[in-house]
């Protein structure tokens, strides 16, 4: 069986240099060995309240981001969830074969209803049912996760599981998680015990892919460190977290090791050390803003990029929704 993988970004503000050095970057090199399908989950995205208008114009965004950070549109399957409504067939299939137990367990949903669980939506709470759905309907071997996706792809596995017994042996695969060597957790800028978030109310705690030159250097120029210089070895990151955050994106950016960066700057101010550490970023990330807004600029162009995709993706999807039906007995 061919190795096929899925993966997906909500369309909720701007795509940031966690998403990218986390995630794209990562995808743009599973284009070479896997047959790849990128989503932009606009239908993940409602389960918390989205202005619409907005919502449309972030879900080309992260398309034009995929795209501006290379990912072929040609050579992968690149589309918008809410395109293919098969999306939201199967979830409500799996739905029906999924424990509340399962479900309570999520410590996602915890975290995100907080103390307001009786006010969080349906959807909040049975996202990760869709994100089963998303996996499954493509039979993808593979989904490159985060840690913070690790609960709800063991979930999915539970799923097909449980369908698998109940209606037909081995007909989803089971999903593997698709690790990546040096998994990059980029933490805040403005506190280094927090991940860099989308959703972190201080645009300074983050450096978005829509940043120019300008508002980079000015963020990294701002972007709180400690007193002493820099360190000069990696256990001298001990208890620093925001040096260790600027260090270790420096050598993602640089593909270098985290010690041959830490050499290079040993015992220097951190002031020559970010300045840098700007150019090195702006470097990365200039020509992919520079494409992305071109991108942008095209919104029609986006649309028609996302509605072939959508086709393709269609095409996957109809006969293993068709045959799932058959199946349960629809
Ligand atoms: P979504 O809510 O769409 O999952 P996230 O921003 O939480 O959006 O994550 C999208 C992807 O980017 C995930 O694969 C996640 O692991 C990765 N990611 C998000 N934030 C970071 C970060 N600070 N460092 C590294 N990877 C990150
Ligand atoms: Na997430």
């Amino acid at each position: 069986m061919s190795k096929r993988i899925f993966s997906g970004i909500q369309p909720t503000h701007h795509l940031h240099l966690g998403n990218y050095l986390g995630a794209v970057r990562n995808w743009v090199k599973l284009q070479a060995d896997f047959e790849c399908i990128f989503c932009v989950v606009d239908l993940h995205a409602l389960t918390v309240p989205q202005d619409p208008a907005a919502l449309l114009k972030a879900t080309r965004e992260v398309a034009a981001t995929y795209i501006a950070a290379g990912i072929d549109p040609e050579k992968n399957i690149l589309f918008n969830q809410s395109a293919v409504p098969t999306h939201a067939t199967l979830g409500w299939l799996l739905g029906c074969l999924t424990p509340l137990g399962w479900l309570n367990r999520m410590t996602q949903f915890k975290e995100k209803a907080g103390k307001q669980r009786d006010n969080a939506g349906l959807g909040l709470y049975s996202y990760p049912v869709l994100m089963a759905a998303d996996i499954l309907l493509y039979h993808a071997t593979h989904v490159p996760v985060g840690e913070d996706q690790k609960q709800h792809l063991e979930l999915a596995r539970d799923i097909a599981g449980a369908f698998n017994r109940q209606f037909g042996e081995e007909f989803f695969p089971l999903p593997e998680p698709q690790i990546f060597g040096a998994a990059t957790r980029v933490m805040s800028l403005r506190d280094g015990s927090k991940k860099m978030s989308k959703s972190d109310e201080s645009d300074y705690s983050r450096l978005n892919v829509t940043d120019d030159a300008d508002t980079i250097a000015l963020k990294i120029k701002k972007a709180k460190t400690d007193i002493h210089p820099m360190p000069e070895s990696v256990e001298g990151l001990d208890g620093r977290p925001e040096a260790a955050n600027l260090l270790n994106i420096y050598a993602a950016l640089s593909d270098k090791p985290l010690a041959e960066v830490i050499g290079a700057y040993a015992g220097k101010e951190f002031s020559v050390f970010k300045r840098d550490l700007s150019d090195l970023t702006v470097a990365v990330m200039g020509p992919m803003s520079e494409r992305l807004n071109q991108l942008m600029a095209d919104p029609a162009e986006l649309d028609r990029i996302l509605a072939r995709g959508a086709e393709r993706a269609q095409e996957i999807a109809t006969p293993v929704l068709n045959k799932t039906y058959d199946l349960m007995g629809l």
